[in-house]
């Protein structure tokens, strides 16, 4: 097993319970911390729930769950990352949150060698690592939605990461958490969202215009060519808003306009539909 043992989550959203759950089931002690109590509690209530779908799946034994629970701690009070070996940090995506997250731990982290690693989508690492005083042990860790299931993890060193840190990096995401990695760049995008959100906003303008229906657009990318869901129902999953962070990281970075978000895309967000997090987007999931 690797050196990381004790683990720290920032952010209990959709992909930080995600990654304190895999981390969790790996055997790793984690600890989650959120802004507020009722963040923390609807986090810890997600990951239960994933918990129990794993148990129903047959994937995880009761004693398996009781014991990947007992590994997981939650807290509102960052000081109690301060023996973590290593943070991952998976708030929203927004960059002066994120810079704010790692002035603090950098602060906290009381390891010298601890890595502080970022589950951002987009915001480049090198920003990151120079928000604190140790950029060498800093890097991106990008995780993919469902992390129980998808087996990627992108790893993103920025030009001022170490390679005791990329080697421990990939030695957590492959050797403990079982994943597969992938190395990029630190480009906004990197390597999956530079092929993906151009797709999923391509969609949003094909059915903005009116040239497809949301079920038309969906199934056509189903049956016509085998993917596990169509672009439209992929954004809800992912949500609009971090479609739209993630759109708007890419076109600053290269001004590229296939990466401005489409006008209903921003309607949407304003208007609180942010897919399947909010029970509503291109599709309705309330029932
Ligand atoms: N947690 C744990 N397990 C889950 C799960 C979850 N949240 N969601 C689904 N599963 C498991 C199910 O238990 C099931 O396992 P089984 O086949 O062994 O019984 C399996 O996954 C399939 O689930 P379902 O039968 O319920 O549903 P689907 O077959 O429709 O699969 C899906 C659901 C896994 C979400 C699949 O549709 C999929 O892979 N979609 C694409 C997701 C994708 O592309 N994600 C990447 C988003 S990009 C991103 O995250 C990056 C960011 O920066 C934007």
């Amino acid at each position: 097993m690797s050196g990381i043992q004790r683990v720290g989550i920032v952010g209990a959203g959709l992909m930080g319970s995600g990654i304190a759950e895999v981390s969790a089931r790996a055997g790793l002690d984690v600890v989650v911390t959120e802004v507020n109590q009722l963040a923390l509690e609807t986090g810890a209530r997600r990951i239960e729930k994933s918990f129990e779908r794993a148990v129903r799946g047959q994937k995880l034994s009761e004693q398996e769950r009781d014991a990947a629970l007992s590994r997981l701690r939650y807290t509102t009070n960052l000081d109690e990352f301060a023996d973590r070996d290593l943070v991952v940090e998976a708030i929203a995506e927004n960059e002066q949150a994120k810079l704010e997250v790692f002035t603090a731990l950098d602060k906290v982290v009381a390891a010298p060698d601890a890595i502080l690693a970022s589950n951002t989508s987009s915001i480049p690492i090198m920003k990151l690592g120079m928000a604190t005083t140790r950029p060498a042990y800093v890097v991106g860790l990008h995780f993919f939605n469902p992390v129980p299931v998808l087996k990627l993890v992108e790893l993103i060193p920025s030009l001022l990461t170490s390679e005791e840190t990329l080697a421990a990096a990939t030695d957590f995401a492959t050797g403990t958490l079982g994943k597969t990695v992938i190395r990029s760049q630190d480009r906004a995008g990197f390597v999956v969202n530079a092929l993906l959100i151009p797709y999923l906003l391509s969609a949003i303008r094909m059915m903005e215009s009116g040239f497809a229906s949301v079920e038309d657009i969906d199934n056509g990318m189903v049956h016509g060519c085998s993917h596990p869901m169509g672009p439209l129902r992929l954004a809800d999953l992912i949500g609009l808003d971090t479609v739209k962070a993630v759109a708007e990281s890419m076109y600053e970075e290269f001004k590229e306009p296939l990466y401005t978000a489409p006008p209903l895309l921003l309607r949407m967000v304003d208007a609180g539909l942010l897919g399947k997090k909010s029970n509503r987007g291109f599709y309705d999931y309330q029932s």
